[in-house]
């Protein structure tokens, strides 16, 4: 199996000295390719599988990853989470990652919106997937990423042509694919292992400056189907959306979408 040097970007907080590396030319999606080979490469952590084409990719809440072709990142991580209460945290924690990879490599004003969309200019430039398998006291999480990165116009679909951009679009030049990821895997393993480490005001700190929506602006919460108007409070250190409702009251939510209201 080949493996991927890393460098932690704290001194004070390493991460692991290298990552094994399944490269597939093509596959339907990196998650799933981890989910059904689980057995076998288990014994590998941390993994990072990537592709150049992914033709069946899954996004959150049962929708798919619109294929765009070459020029994108397709890449999922197996990795193991000695707490399972630190969960919800994980997907602050790995959109933390892309966005710090990002800001490192390029000038690019990267944003967050809760949970974990990658936003430039308003529009969506990549997404997180993460599925957690449970086996007695371990846990084991695919953390799925696809990024928009060498994309051109023509490569984006009718159905994402107006939601959707790139790096190279918004950016105007194309990024060396090879070293994003690699700084994409040492910043997952960097905040992974703050989080294990429970430091969750350092994730915090650093998901909320990324963060498109800031404590005090009014949003759109939606959940199955259901729309809640309020105020961001913040996001707790379960990940959680914390809204102050109309009546005055509070409510968290711990999965959903958020959005401007028009
Ligand atoms: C979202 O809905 O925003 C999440 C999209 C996640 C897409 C990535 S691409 C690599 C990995 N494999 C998949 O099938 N999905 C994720």
């Amino acid at each position: 199996m080949k493996k991927l040097y890393l460098t932690s970007p704290d001194k004070e907080h390493p991460v692991p000295d290298l990552i094994n590396i399944v490269d597939l030319p093509t596959c339907r999606s990196t998650n799933e390719y981890i989910n059904e080979n689980l057995n076998s490469l288990s014994s590998n952590i941390p993994l990072l599988v990537t592709t150049d084409i992914q033709t069946g990719g899954k996004g959150r809440d049962g929708r798919k990853w619109i294929p765009v072709g070459k020029g994108g990142i397709y890449i999922s991580y197996l990795i193991n989470i000695k707490n399972r209460e630190n969960l919800g945290l994980l997907a602050l924690a790995a959109g933390t990652a892309v966005a710090e990879a990002i800001s490192e490599m390029t000038e690019l004003d990267i944003k967050l919106k809760w949970p974990n969309d990658i936003e430039l200019s308003g529009l969506k430039a990549g997404g997180i997937l993460i599925e957690n398998k449970l086996f007695n006291k371990n846990v084991f999480s695919v953390i799925g990423i696809g990024l928009n990165v060498n994309v051109d116009q023509k490569q984006l679909s009718r159905d994402i042509l107006k939601t959707a951009t790139s790096l190279s679009i918004i950016s105007g030049r194309e990024i060396d694919i090879r070293e994003l990821t690699l700084r994409i895997s040492e910043y997952l393993l960097y905040f992974t292992g703050i989080m294990e480490d429970r430091l969750y005001d350092v994730i915090l700190e650093k998901y909320l400056f990324y963060l498109k929506h800031k404590p005090g602006d009014e949003i759109s919460f939606h959940n199955s189907g259901e729309t809640i108007n309020g105020k961001f409070i913040m996001i707790n250190d379960k990940g959680a959306l914390v809204l102050e409702l109309k009546d005055g009251g509070e409510e968290t939510f711990f999965s959903g979408e958020i959005s401007t209201p028009a």
